[in-house]
């Protein structure tokens, strides 16, 4: 028994200390002499969500809330596990068995599940009078909450509860471009790329939460990824372009390459942000391709992360990064990694097959370096992703 609490007291410091390796064998040593210790369920749970294993979170509270030690706070945790695996209706049920008031954040997040699910089975105006029921003084308005909605259910798969509220927006917001375009995405797969409309209205209004969202929740890391690759490759680079620049993420690693620094994007708020940074030597706002069609042998290197998934059909983009090269210069780029071609996406982004690129790139491009990286961490999985190098072939 002693050394079970011993082993239990230290799995809560490594927990504790964020030692979630630690945590997870600690918490499963004592569980593999009592299964179920509802306090070792609850720990490994937590950890698990910890390490964004939800549905092994999920299930490990699943039999925590089982024992006779049950907390509340053990159900709002199982709560929480479930809504981040998207069973919204089970989420919303766990909420409620917790049986004692809540705090903001859960209460939201309560009244939240319990709209998606009810939107599978009813309209969004009884799911909205739901959603109000459990909120209560802390509701966002309709708005907010659906154009979340819609991305949550969109990125859960959920495409018939996702188009009842794309039509809720449709009817109640018809002028906003970045909802016209992604509900439009869910019957059209056909579009070639991503309207420069969409793109700046949907960056201006994501650019201020952009770098905590991508960098702090879904770990992304592509910008340092790919500009380590260059570094490996070697070569001297007096130009560069970081086409797609976005906030700037990519600026502090390519300034290690010291050369003259140019950013180019849609959106002006994302710009804004890049120049708050300092690292450009010149932002423009400008759509990629026309950009580059107008600066002819301008750059030595060209860089753009996470802005290929914006495209459909990639030719125009590379036969325009051609002429922005001047000879011997070198295209640095991220991806979506998809299966064949080019495939629109129910997130309104796109995903290319690695033969697709080599095709597409091949009338200009060698592809002389490659690698696959995890790209985000998306709603239910790790989205997969490829970096691509490659050298101007001689004209
Ligand atoms: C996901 S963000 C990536 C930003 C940055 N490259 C990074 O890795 O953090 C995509 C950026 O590409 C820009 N973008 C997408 N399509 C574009 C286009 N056709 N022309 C210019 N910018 C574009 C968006 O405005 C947005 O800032």
């Amino acid at each position: 028994m002693d050394n079970l609490q011993e082993t239990f007291d230290r799995a809560l410091t490594a927990a504790a200390e964020g030692r979630f390796d630690a945590a997870e064998t600690g918490f499963r040593a004592i569980l593999a002499v009592r299964p179920d210790e509802g306090g070792a369920l609850f720990g490994l749970g937590v950890t698990l969500m910890n390490t964004r294993r939800f549905q092994d979170a999920a299930d490990a509270l699943t039999r925590a809330v089982a024992t006779p030690e049950v907390e509340p706070l053990w159900r709002a945790c199982l709560a929480q596990a479930l809504y981040m695996t998207g069973d919204f209706a089970s989420a919303a049920g766990a909420f409620e068995a917790v049986g004692e008031p809540l705090g903001d954040g859960a209460q939201l997040t309560w009244a939240r599940a319990a709209a998606y699910a009810a939107v599978e089975t009813t309209a969004a105006e009884t799911a909205l009078d739901l959603y109000k029921r459990i909120a209560g003084p802390l509701a966002e308005d309709p708005e907010t909450l659906f154009r979340e909605g819609f991305s949550v259910l969109v990125a859960f798969q959920r495409l018939p509860a996702a188009r009842k509220l794309g039509d809720w927006l449709a009817r109640n917001t018809p002028d906003d471009p970045v909802q016209a375009h992604e509900r439009r995405v869910l019957t059209d797969q056909t579009i070639d790329r991503a309207p420069s409309e969409y793109v700046e209205a949907l960056f201006d209004g994501f650019a201020e939460r952009f770098d905590r969202q991508l960098v702090d929740n879904l770990g992304y890391d592509a910008p340092a990824l790919l500009v380590e690759r260059v570094e490996r490759r070697g070569g001297r680079f007096a130009r560069i372009l970081d086409l797609g620049c976005g906030t700037g993420l990519a600026g502090p690693h390519l300034r290690r390459l010291q050369g003259r620094l140019t950013g180019v994007d849609l959106s002006g708020g994302m710009l804004a942000r890049a120049a708050e940074r300092g690292d450009y030597d010149t932002l423009a706002q400008a759509e990629a391709v026309d950009f580059m069609r107008s600066a002819p042998a301008d750059f030595d290197l060209i860089f753009s992360t996470d802005v290929l998934i914006y495209f459909g059909d990639l030719t125009p983009l590379f036969a325009a990064a051609a002429e922005a090269l001047a000879p011997g210069g070198l295209l640095a780029v991220s991806t979506e990694l998809g299966e064949d071609g080019w495939t629109l996406l129910p997130s309104a982004r796109y995903a290319h097959g690695d033969a697709y690129v080599r095709a597409a790139s091949a009338p200009w491009f060698e592809i002389v370096d490659r690698a696959e990286i995890p790209l985000r961490r998306d709603a239910a999985a790790v989205t997969p992703g490829c970096l691509y190098l490659m050298t101007l072939k001689p004209a």
